[in-house]
């Protein structure tokens, strides 16, 4: 006699039989890619800590929205570098900043793709924290998030269609919420980095993004990643507080918080693959040991499987193209 268990593993021999019983699918309209768009970069120019990822002009970042639109990406998310930083991070509310811009060239060269875009000061902070500083060096949260509102609204202003807040300010949701509405953007969503661990896999991204802090950490305003419990009750205040869809970054170790945000928010949850874990594959790929496609496949596959409706991630633009191949 054969068990059910045997005659499954039998039957998926066949990729009709495969197909109909899979029960988690890659889809390149999940997919987000995210873009570095810097006011000091002429062209293009590479990030030594994450090779294949470049730091862009506003033209280029354009280029890479069209190839994002040709393989039929969920969204891009912007990220912008300034060429100054100053105490407050004033650049990040500038109308005439790289993101702003960036958002403005996309939604018109393509209008049907989805632009997204980080709401953080610590990019554009000459201390690279995420918001601003009292005099004993720790951040004033509630001081912060006036700016925090300001900065979403200037990027809903020049046309983005969803803002991410990724700086983990307490009332940050409500306070963006509150200014969006007021300003006439009551349709543009929040997607909340709800759940945003002080994490070493961001290490790669803050020499993209040249934004380490020049002292401490942020442990004193993002999670402890011993806590799930806290992460879900994070969660759950940003969606009292309006946040439209949840965030959890980074992702590969984090599978049982996405699981639990999402049960217990029941909003659409974005898994952030951050700039440690793209790194990571990379280097291990360049050692032979191991295939790209088939560990980013797995990679992105498991995320989903853990309760991810939208991936982000630096491998998206190769995963589409993966996808388009069968
Ligand atoms: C903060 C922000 C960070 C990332 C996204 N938004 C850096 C941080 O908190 O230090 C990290 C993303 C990545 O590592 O790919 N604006």
């Amino acid at each position: 006699m054969a068990f059910p268990t045997t005659r499954m593993r039998r039957l998926r021999a066949s990729p009709a039989m495969r197909g109909l019983v899979r029960e988690t699918e890659l889809r390149a309209d999940r997919l987000v890619l995210p873009l570095f768009v810097s006011e000091t970069t002429s062209a293009r120019e590479p990030i030594e800590a994450m090779p294949g990822i470049e730091r862009l002009s506003i033209a280029a970042a354009v280029q890479e929205a069209t190839e994002a639109a040709a393989l039929g990406l969920g969204a891009v998310l912007l990220f912008g570098i300034p060429a100054e930083k100053d105490r407050e991070g004033s650049g990040a509310w500038d109308e005439d900043g790289a993101v702003q811009l960036a958002i403005a060239a996309v939604k018109q060269a393509f209008p049907e793709l989805l632009v997204i875009t980080d709401v953080c000061l610590c990019e554009y902070t000459d201390h690279g924290h995420c918001g601003v500083l009292r005099p004993d060096g720790g951040v004033d949260n509630d001081a912060t998030l006036e700016l925090l509102a300001r900065t979403a609204v200037s990027h809903a202003r020049a046309g983005a269609d969803i803002v991410a807040p990724s700086d983990m300010m307490d009332g940050r949701v409500g306070s963006i919420r509150t200014e969006l509405d007021a300003e006439g953007f009551v349709e543009t969503p929040i997607m909340a980095y709800a759940a945003k661990f002080a994490s070493t896999f961001y290490g790669p991204f803050r020499e993209a993004a040249d934004c380490a802090p020049e002292f401490g950490d942020r442990r004193s305003y993002q999670l402890d990643p011993g806590n799930g419990r806290e992460a879900v009750r994070e969660a759950l205040l940003d969606a009292s507080e309006g946040a439209d869809m949840m965030m959890v970054k980074p992702a590969l170790a984090y599978g049982d918080v996405i699981r639990a945000v999402k049960r217990a928010t029941r909003l659409p949850v974005a898994a952030y693959n951050v700039s440690g874990e793209y790194a990571m594959v990379k280097s291990a790929v360049a050692t032979g040991y191991m295939d790209e496609r088939a560990t980013v496949t797995e990679i992105l596959t498991s995320l989903h499987r853990a309760g991810a409706d939208i991936v982000i991630s630096y491998h998206s633009k190769d995963a589409a193209r993966w996808l388009s191949q069968g």
